[in-house]
C-alpha cells in the first residue's frame, strides 16, 4: 500500500515568522513549499487591478476562479506571477494583506482555492504555510505545528523587514493594522484562525528563526522505506 505524501502544517498569526520558517523547512527537508497566503494576496492584486468592488462577493469569486498564480525560481529568488506580470513585490505591501484577510473571509472564494492548494502535495513531501492548512486544507497533515508570537513582537519584526527594504512605517499603525487583522481572521465564520486540536503550539518570541526551524524538524518523523 503507498503512503500518503508526508505534509508539515505551519499555521499562526501574520508575523509569527510563518514563511521565513517554512521555507527554512523545506529547504532543510528537501520537500516543497505552499504560500498559501500568496494565493489570497494574488487574487486581492488581481481583484484590485480589475477595480472590482469589495462589496461584490460574487465578481471576487469569479476572480479568484479567473486568476493564475504561478511560483516560479529566478536566480534562487521566488517570484510570484499573476495573470502573467511579476507582482512580487505588490504582494508583500501591507495594504494587500489587509485586502486578502477581506477577501479570505468569503466562504466561496476558500472553497474556490481548496483544491489548488492541496495540488501542492506532491513527492517527497510538502510544508504548508498559512492559516487553515492543518484544520482544513490538510487535516491528515503527518505534522501540524501553530506558531505564535506576541503582537508587539510581530509588529517589531515586520518594521525591521520593511526598514531594510528602505520601507518607513510608523510602528503604532503596523501594531494596530496586525492586532485587527489577527482580529478578522480569527472572528471569521470560515476556516478561523486557530490551532487544529492536534497541532503542536510554538511561541517564538525570544526565540531566533533556526532555534524555531530545529523545534520544527524535530518534530517530523523520519519516513520509513
Ligand atoms: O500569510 P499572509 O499574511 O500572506 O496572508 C494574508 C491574508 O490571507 C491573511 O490575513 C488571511 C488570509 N489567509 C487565509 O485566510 N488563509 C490562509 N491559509 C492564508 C492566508
Amino acid at each position: 500500500m503507498s503512503t500518503p505524501v508526508p505534509v508539515l502544517t505551519i499555521d499562526g498569526p501574520s508575523g509569527a515568522g510563518k514563511g521565513t520558517v517554512s521555507r527554512l523547512a523545506a529547504s532543510r527537508l528537501g520537500w516543497h513549499y505552499l504560500d498559501s497566503g500568496a494565493l489570497y494576496r494574488a487574487v486581492g492584486v488581481a481583484a484590485s487591478w480589475a477595480d472590482l468592488d469589495l462589496a461584490d462577493p460574487a465578481a471576487l469569486v469569479r476572480c479568484t476562479f479567473d486568476t493564475d498564480v504561478r511560483f516560479s525560481e529566478i536566480d534562487g529568488n521566488l517570484r510570484i506571477f499573476v495573470n502573467g506580470s511579476d507582482a512580487t513585490d505588490e504582494l508583500r505591501l501591507e495594504t494587500t494583506g489587509t485586502l486578502a484577510s477581506a477577501i479570505a473571509a468569503i466562504p466561496e472564494v476558500r472553497a474556490a482555492l481548496k483544491e489548488r492548494q492541496r495540488a501542492f502535495r506532491r513527492e517527497p513531501g510538502l510544508v504548508a504555510d498559512g492559516r487553515d492548512m492543518g484544520t482544513v486544507i490538510f487535516p491528515d497533515a503527518t505534522t501540524k505545528v501553530f506558531l505564535t508570537a506576541s503582537a508587539e513582537e510581530r509588529a517589531r519584526r515586520r518594521h525591521n523587514q520593511l526598514k531594510e527594504k528602505g520601507v518607513s512605517v510608523i510602528f503604532d499603525g503596523l501594531l494596530r493594522e496586525i492586532l485587527a487583522r489577527d482580529a478578522r481572521d480569527a472572528q471569521r465564520t470560515v476556516a478561523p484562525l486557530k490551532p487544529a486540536d492536534d497541532a503542536v503550539l510554538i511561541d517564538t518570541t525570544g526565540l531566533s528563526i533556526e532555534e524555531v526551524v530545529d523545534r520544527v524538524l524535530a518534530l517530523v518523523p523520519a519516513r520509513a522505506g
